[in-house]
């Protein structure tokens, strides 16, 4: 299972690689307001700058803000030029699904994003995705349930074959991450707390006390 962080940080994303356990990263436009970027050119510097920062790394999906099909694939094609690493990220609807086509007859990788239902996550292989994000936490916001979409997404892939990657985003808990595990999809893309959320257990924690204070009283 694939572990990307869903962060535009740069310090989140090199304490992310430093653990060792890292696969890749995923922005957003939300991700890349936070940051200090000063301007709409920056922020093409700023995807570099992630991409440099990793190594053995998979990819850096970086979201075209472009709404319209031409203007998606010319914005798409400028951000794939940036680095090998970047993956193109681009919403679903019928522009986008377009561009997706366009952008993969190229061999451009891309990220469809912004899934939340079985439909969308169809189109999304059919038009030949690298990736397919479905949005667990923000279907759970709405009392929708995020894992079964998941489920039904790996179960119809797997029906028909397609290649799209899963890649689940908008992950909240650690349960998230597990129950994706027991699903078996290919990758989830979580903030950085999270991912070091699932090394807590208390009973690690009074039995390392224990063995500790063994040790100190006998020597
Ligand atoms: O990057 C897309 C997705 O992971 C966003 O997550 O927490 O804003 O719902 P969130």
């Amino acid at each position: 299972m694939k572990f990307f962080i869903d962060t535009a940080n740069l310090e989140e994303i090199k304490k992310a690689k430093a653990l060792g356990i890292l696969d890749g990263v995923t922005t957003n436009p939300s991700l890349i307001s936070k940051e200090s970027i000063i301007d709409k050119e920056s922020i093409m510097n700023h995807y570099v700058s992630i991409c440099n920062l990793l190594e053995n790394e998979e990819d850096v999906s970086a979201e075209i803000i472009s709404t319209n099909y031409m203007d998606m694939i010319q914005e798409g094609e400028k951000l794939s030029l940036l680095h090998p690493k970047i993956v193109v990220k681009i919403p679903i609807c019928e522009d986008g699904i377009k561009a997706i086509k366009f952008l993969s007859k190229k061999n451009i990788k891309t990220n469809c994003t912004l899934v939340f239902s079985i439909g969308q996550a169809i189109l999304a292989a059919k038009s030949g995705s690298y990736y397919v994000s479905p949005f667990l936490g923000r279907l759970d916001d709405i009392s929708s349930n995020g894992l079964n979409l998941i489920k039904d997404i790996k179960n119809i892939y797997e029906n028909y074959h397609f290649k799209t990657n899963i890649l689940a985003a908008s992950i909240r808990h650690p349960l998230h991450i597990i129950e994706c595990a027991k699903i078996g999809i290919h990758a989830i893309t979580s903030p950085l707390k999270v991912i070091c959320d699932l090394v807590k257990h208390p009973l690690t924690n009074t039995g390392l006390d224990k063995f500790l204070e063994d040790y100190k009283k006998k020597f």
